[in-house]
C-alpha cells in the first residue's frame, strides 16, 4: 500500500559532549543524574523524513536499508513512535509511520547518530503535526528518545541542565551563546563497526555496580565550570584539558563496574599515545571520547595542518 502523501523532513546535528551525561536517575524519561555540555556538528548529523503511510507496520530506512522492526533499534523507535499514534480524526486510531533517515555520522561507532536521529524525527513530527513547539518542548521530546538528543535542537556550545523535576520537565538542552570560529573537531575513526554494548546498557550497569561512580557528580560540576570559563575567555587548552579528563574519568568509572565496560581497543590507545607525545612536543591537541572506540580530537584552527600530518581525519568546524 503506498505512503498517504502526509510527510515531513528535518535535520538535526550530531553532538559530541565535552562534559559527559553518564548515568540515568530516571531510566523512563531519561532524565540524567548530572548535567552536560556539547558542541553540535554543524552540517555532520542526520536527515529524517517522516510519512504517514498505509501499510498496516511501520518502515523504518537508515542510510537505504531496512532496518528491521524486531532488532533493537527498530523497537527503539517504534516505542517512541507509539507516543505520537494517536490520530482522533482517521479512525482506526493508530498511526503507521514511514521513517526514512539518512546519516553523515557513521551509526552506533560512538559518533552520536541516535542523538541526531532522534532530534531530526522530533524535529519532522513537529511539522508533520503542525505542532509549532518551542526548542524547550522539542528538546524535551528528543531527550526521550535518547538522552544526548536533547543537545541536538541547537546547534554550537549546548548545556543539558539535569533539571529536578519528577516529570523532567526542567530537563533540557540550552544554547550557550558563544561562537568559536576557530574550534576544530576531527573525527578519528579506528572502528566503524556498532559497538558490541549500548551505551543505555553501560550506563545503567556503571551506576549500578561502579565504586567510583560516586566521584562522578561532583566531577563534572568542576568540569562544566571549568568549561564554560574556557568558552567564555576561549582559552583553548582549559577546554580540551578538561574534555580529555572528563571523558577518562566517565571511562574510568566504566572499567569499575561489574562485569566491566571497556570501549576501548588497541587502536584507541596507541592514538591516546600518540596525542600525549605531541602535546609533550608543544602541539596543543586533546581528545574525547563516547560510547565507542574512535575518538574526536580537539584542536585550532592554526594547528589544522600538523594535525593533519599525524592523523587522518575528517575535520568539522562547528562555528563555521
Ligand atoms: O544519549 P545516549 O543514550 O546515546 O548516551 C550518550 C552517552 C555519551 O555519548 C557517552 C555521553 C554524552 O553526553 O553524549
Amino acid at each position: 500500500m503506498p505512503d498517504t502523501g502526509t510527510t515531513a523532513a528535518a535535520f538535526a546535528p550530531a553532538n559530541i559532549a565535552l562534559c559527559k551525561y553518564w548515568g540515568k536517575r530516571n531510566q523512563e524519561l531519561n532524565l540524567p543524574m548530572t548535567s552536560s555540555l556539547s558542541v553540535s556538528l554543524g552540517d555532520k548529523g542526520a536527515a529524517t523524513r517522516i510519512t504517514i503511510t498505509d501499510h498496516d507496520q511501520d518502515i523504518m530506512t537508515l542510510n537505504g536499508a531496512a532496518v528491521p522492526l524486531f532488532s533493537e533499534f527498530g523497537q527503539r523507535l517504534m516505542v517512541f513512535l507509539d507516543l505520537f499514534r494517536l490520530n482522533l480524526y482517521r479512525p482506526p486510531a493508530s498511526l503507521r509511520f514511514h521513517v526514512d533517515t539518512t546519516t553523515s555520522v557513521p551509526i552506533a561507532a560512538g559518533l552520536a547518530s541516535s542523538a541526531c536521529g532522534f532530534a531530526a524525527l522530533v524535529l519532522a513530527l513537529n511539522k508533520l503535526f503542525h505542532w509549532q513547539l518551542d526548542a524547550r518542548h522539542l528538546s524535551i521530546l528528543a531527550r526521550m528518545g535518547s538522552g544526548s538528543a536533547c543537545r541536538s535542537i541547537w546547534p554550537g556550545f549546548v548545556e543539558w541542565e539535569q533539571g529536578q523535576d519528577a516529570d523532567g520537565m526542567d530537563s533540557y538542552g540550552k544554547i550557550i551563546p558563544e561562537v568559536w570560529p576557530e574550534l576544530c573537531m576531527g573525527l578519528l575513526m579506528v572502528n566503524e563497526k556498532e559497538k558490541n554494548i549500548s551505551s543505555r546498557v553501560a550506563m545503567q550497569r556503571t551506576v549500578e555496580t561502579s565504586t567510583l561512580y560516586s566521584a562522578w557528580p561532583d566531577k563534572v560540576e568542576q568540569d562544566l565550570a571549568d568549561i564554560k570559563q574556557a568558552i567564555h575567555e576561549k582559552d583553548f587548552s582549559l577546554l580540551g584539558k578538561t574534555a580529555e579528563s572528563n571523558a577518562l574519568a566517565m571511562h574510568g568509572t566504566m572499567l569499575a563496574a561489574w562485569p566491566p565496560v571497556n570501549y576501548c581497543l588497541p587502536e584507541t590507545m596507541a592514538a591516546m599515545q600518540k596525542i600525549w607525545a605531541l602535546r609533550i612536543e608543544g602541539l596543543s591537541l586533546y581528545f574525547t571520547q563516547d560510547a565507542g572506540p574512535n575518538l574526536k580530537l580537539l584542536f585550532l584552527e592554526q594547528d589544522r595542518a600538523t594535525v593533519q600530518s599525524h592523523f587522518n581525519l575528517d575535520i568539522v568546524r562547528p562555528f563555521c
